[in-house]
């Protein structure tokens, strides 16, 4: 089976990495102002010149020629995000930022005049920076009614104008980074279990809120929730290891098991029992989670294995999980491990757990690309590694639409060069199109096309045929 007609085929950006104008129009700081490092790195009391997300790539301004180039390449997706605190400065206001609505008015009326379905977070690693100081982020239930009006406003905004929605990204990486992940001011090596997961179950609610107020405000909208899809291999037929690798696939599931059943599954309430922790909920909780999401999303860059014998476990440069290396497959400059088949194998394995269609939000290289002369004039990246990158992976999509799995679409993650989130280089780059930014923060910010983009461009035109 090939990809159906009406396949999303995109890209995917985020507002903290690529947008900049970090004050303009009355924006206030998110947490990724003050984290110049990624997570790489501690946090800065006040944002500095070196943390190169406060201009971005200046999409803030220069969105339409970016989503003109998304146009030319045939996107029928564009995943963004909107930035939280452009439309509650501080989080916790009572009224909307009208500078900030309008912004995405316009970004959304840009892709509309180009037939480009947006698909919108609502929480893409962008806390608004006060309410993680005062409120520590979403360790207080307060966050819940704070991001219900965010919520609630954005749809109010925007029901004419975006069709689907996820609410957090990469919900599950509050584990391994709650700063970025919840918006959690206190250090991480000062949190306890208990902590994760009572801000997991707040996040829960708010989400499950956020699906209910979009049903009953705009009907025919759709909400996913987004998962970091890491799955495991054993490392071994080892019956341990077995036994390692279902409780490392329970840590990344637990979250869309939640999300996508609206419940919490046996193997965490016995968890919770046996390891003394206890989650403060309300009354109407429990009914509200039943308000599950319509679709489900992940983002997929590589597989880990899992091995019982935990001296095995090392951390790739910034990899955002854990794992031991698989031995049989090679890795990116970044030390991230290259697996195209574990794509279809999260897929298939996604869809067998919940019979819900599935969206790829992330998947690509990231590289440190050259920009050479192209021969007629102009500028290049020859990113023959990339194209086959995402050949292989693509092709995977196409065997796990061949099992039966019901793939909605692809985006290529970071389509235009962004700052990356977990080492927050510029030259880690991900995109078919090179933006001019060095890592001292010079550069043109001048767009260009790479030997990708036109390659991507022929994969959309012959809806996959060209692969
Ligand atoms: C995902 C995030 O974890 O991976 C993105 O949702 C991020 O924000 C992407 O950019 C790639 O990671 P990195 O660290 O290479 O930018």
């Amino acid at each position: 089976m090939s990809f159906q007609k009406d396949f999303l085929w995109g890209g995917a950006l985020a507002a903290n990495q690529c947008e900049g104008a970090y004050l303009e129009d009355g924006k206030g700081l998110s947490i990724q102002d003050v984290m110049p490092k990624g997570v790489a790195g501690p946090v800065s009391e006040q944002p500095v010149p070196e943390n190169l997300k406060l201009i971005g790539i200046d999409f803030y301004h220069r969105y339409e020629e970016d989503i003109r180039l998304m146009a030319e390449m045939g996107f029928k997706v564009f995943r963004m995000s909107i930035a939280w605190s452009r439309i509650f400065p501080k989080g916790d206001e009572e009224q909307p930022n009208e500078k900030g609505l309008e912004f995405y008015d316009r970004v959304f009326d840009t892709c509309r005049l180009y037939g480009i379905e947006p698909m919108v977070t609502l929480s893409h690693y962008e806390t608004p920076l006060y309410l993680a100081k005062t409120y520590d982020g979403w360790r207080s239930r307060q966050m819940i009614t704070f991001f219900d009006r965010y919520c609630r406003t954005v749809f109010e905004r925007y029901q004419d104008k975006v069709k689907y929605w996820m609410t957090f990204n990469e919900i599950n990486a509050l584990w391994h980074f709650p700063l970025m992940g919840a918006g959690i001011w206190t250090p991480k090596e000062q949190l306890t279990e208990q902590d994760k997961y009572q801000a997991a179950h707040h996040e829960f609610v708010a989400s499950a809120l956020a699906v209910k107020r979009l049903h009953d405000m705009i009907p025919d909208a759709k909400m996913g929730c987004m998962v970091l899809g890491a799955l495991s291999y054993p490392m071994t037929p080892k019956p341990d290891d077995m036994i390692a690798m279902m409780e490392a696939d329970r840590k990344v599931m637990f979250f869309s098991d939640v999300q996508t059943r609206g419940y919490y599954p046996s193997y965490i309430k016995k968890y919770w029992e046996k390891n003394g922790i206890c989650i403060q909920m309300e009354s109407g909780d429990e009914e509200l989670l039943k308000n599950t999401v319509d679709y489900v999303s992940f983002s997929y860059y590589m597989s880990k294995c899992t091995a019982a014998d935990c001296s095995l476990y090392s951390k790739g440069a910034g990899n955002l999980t854990s794992g031991v290396k698989n031995p049989y497959l090679p890795e990116s400059e970044w030390g991230w491990q290259i697996d195209p088949q574990g794509l279809r194998y999260t897929l298939n394995y996604f869809y067998d757990r919940y019979q819900k269609p599935l969206f790829i939000a992330e998947n690509g290289l990231g590289a440190n690309d050259q920009l050479v002369d192209d021969g007629q004039g102009g500028y290049t990246v020859r990113d023959d590694y990339r194209i086959e990158y995402l050949r292989n992976h693509l092709k995977e999509v196409e065997k796990a639409l061949d099992d039966g799995v019901d793939v909605m679409g692809y985006a290529a993650w970071g389509c235009i060069d962004v700052v990356s989130a977990s080492t927050a280089q510029m030259k880690k780059r991900y995109g078919f199109v090179y933006v001019d930014r060095n890592e001292d923060g010079s550069g043109s910010l001048t767009r260009y096309k790479k030997k990708s983009f036109y390659w991507y461009r022929d994969v959309i035109s012959s809806n996959g045929a060209s692969l």
